[in-house]
Parts: C-alpha cells; structure tokens; sequence
C-alpha cells in the first residue's frame, strides 16, 4: 500500500535486500550513495512503462550505475545525464566525448605507489583526459571513494593491499570501453541539475530518476561524500510534484523527507539496503505512481 500521511518508526518493508554481487557493474566508479542495489528496482519500474520511455533523465549522476544500466538494457531510448562536481564531470566527458585511449592508457601505465599517487595529485592536469584520470586514481585510492575535502588515503585497505586495495585497471577499462560502446545513446551535461529539470519537466516523453546529495535531514550524509552537497530539496518537491509524467526520486528514510511529501501529497515507500557498514536500513522511493511497486 502506498504511504502518505503515515510516520511509521520501524522496518517497513518486507522485501529482501538486493544482493549486489548480483548486479552487472557498469560504473568506472566506486560511487559514495551509489545505487547499485535500486538497480532491480528501477528495472521493474521501467517495463512497467508502456511505450518505452523515450528519454530517460538523470540529474544527479555521481556514479552513474543507474543510467548505465538503462542504457545497457535498453530501457529507454536516449538517456540525458548531468552532474555539477567538474572532476567527476571530467570522466563522463572524457568517456562519452573525449579521447578514451589516452585515458585507458594513463591507468594501464600507472605504477600504484604511494609516492607515484601523491606525485600525481600534486599536478594541475592540463587536459580533461588528465583531469578524468586523476579523479579515477582518487576515487580507487581515496577511503570510500569519498573524493570530497577531508578525504583521505585507503592505508590498509582490503587484504592488507593497502593503496592498491581497489585499484582493477582491467576492469575499470573494460568498464570505460563499455560506456564508449554505448555512447550513441549516451548524453552528458556539466552542470546544475536544476536547469535540465527545468529544461524537460513537462516533456511527456521523459522519465527522470533523482537522486540527490543525501542533505535535506539532520542526519546530513551527503555532506561529507560530495562536493557539491548543498541542495534546494524542497524545490525539487515542489517540481516534481506538478510533473505529470513518471519520475523516480530516491531520498533517505527520515523526518524531514517525509513531512516535504506529506507537504507536496507524494506517495512514498520503503525499500531495504545495506550501507556501507554492511548495515540493514530502509530508504525512500517518491513517485507519483507506486503501483508497480512490490
Ligand atoms: C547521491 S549522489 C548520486 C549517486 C548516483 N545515483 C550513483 O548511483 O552513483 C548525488 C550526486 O549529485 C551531485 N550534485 C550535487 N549537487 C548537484 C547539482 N546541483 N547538480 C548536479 N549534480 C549535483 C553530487 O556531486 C553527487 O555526485
């Protein structure tokens, strides 16, 4: 049953939490907030929709998994992305518009030492392929893959391998190449995501999936996962709630968010996962039609 005017404390969903490790991999990223465990459900929630959604809109791409997945099974015909952070930026233009030899080249010649990791931060790129790979060694080599201010170096790590703990050229590159496959149907914008919400808000043959820095709670974890972490997030519940078309939000489980939905009369259910601490917690899935969902 959908949830409106509802506070409930507790577990309320019964789902089983989705197992990653059962999830194609698509990013070049280890995203902080990735969505790789909502990948089922937004799967579900695209064939449900009759014709296939003509574009597909990702304002707040991060990572990215869930527009690569839509891509990859063609769940929709055009997928339009942006992201404001200029470094992650740099790696979605690199791939979709740059030279993705060159980048492919810099991560298979890399030596990963602490000394060459800290020799490689302390140069202003000078090319966006450089730029695009920087952020790719600091996204492998930073805790978390948190490339925010206040991050710093994996020094264990898994295994005892220290500083190479998540450092996989092969993979990341196959994951590259992949997303250059895809390009064709692959657009991305530098940038706020407010302005291409405003730009196809009322395009009835968009779909939009939203998820946003983690900011609007008290508990306030995206403010040390982004850069960019400030947002107007009752703006967006004020957008979205006078779309008529379908659109995904996803948000964490809390107060605030629920009482932005109970304002702006958005349905709202609970979907399990596991944080990063291998921890259960649930969060919210907005939409303006949850009838699809489990
Ligand atoms: C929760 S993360 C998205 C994670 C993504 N769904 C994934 O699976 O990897 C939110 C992203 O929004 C970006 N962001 C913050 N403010 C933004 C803005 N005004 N416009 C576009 N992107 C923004 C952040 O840099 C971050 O990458």
């Amino acid at each position: 049953m959908e949830q409106t005017c509802l506070y409930p404390t507790e577990s309320h969903s019964d789902m089983p939490i989705v197992n990653v490790a059962s999830v194609k991999k698509l990013s070049p990223f280890r995203y902080p907030g990735g969505k790789t465990w909502l990948v089922p459900t937004v799967r579900k929630w695209l064939k449900t929709l009759n014709p296939k959604p003509e574009l597909f809109i990702e304002p707040f791409l991060g990572g990215g998994i869930i527009s690569l997945t839509v891509a990859n099974e063609n769940l929709a015909k055009h997928i339009i992305m942006s992201e404001l952070d200029d470094e992650v930026a740099s790696v979605w233009s690199v791939l979709l518009y740059g030279n993705v030899d060159q980048l492919v080249q810099s991560i298979l010649s890399f030596n990963m030492t602490v000394e060459n990791v800290k020799e490689r931060f302390s140069l202003s790129p000078t090319t966006p392929e450089e730029k695009a790979f920087q952020t790719i060694l600091k996204n492998r080599v930073y805790h978390g893959g948190i490339m925010a201010n206040g991050s710093g170096l994996i020094k264990n790590g898994e295994n005892g391998k220290g500083i190479k703990s998540r450092w996989y050229p092969k993979t990341i590159i196959k994951r590259m190449r992949k997303i250059s496959s895809l390009s064709f149907k692959l657009e991305f914008i530098e940038g706020d995501g407010f302005n291409l919400i405003d730009r196809y808000l009322d395009n009835e043959n968009s779909v939009f999936f939203v998820d946003p820095p983690y900011t609007a709670s008290t508990k306030n974890a995206g403010r040390r996962l982004y850069r960019h972490y400030q947002i107007e997030h009752e703006k967006l519940f004020q957008l979205f709630s006078n779309r008529a078309y379908p659109f995904m939000m996803t948000y964490d489980d809390s107060i605030e968010i629920r009482n932005l939905c109970d304002k702006y009369s958005m349905n709202y259910q609970f979907i399990p996962m596991k944080n990063t601490h291998n921890l259960k917690q649930q969060e919210l899935i907005i939409s303006n039609d949850l009838r699809w969902f489990p």
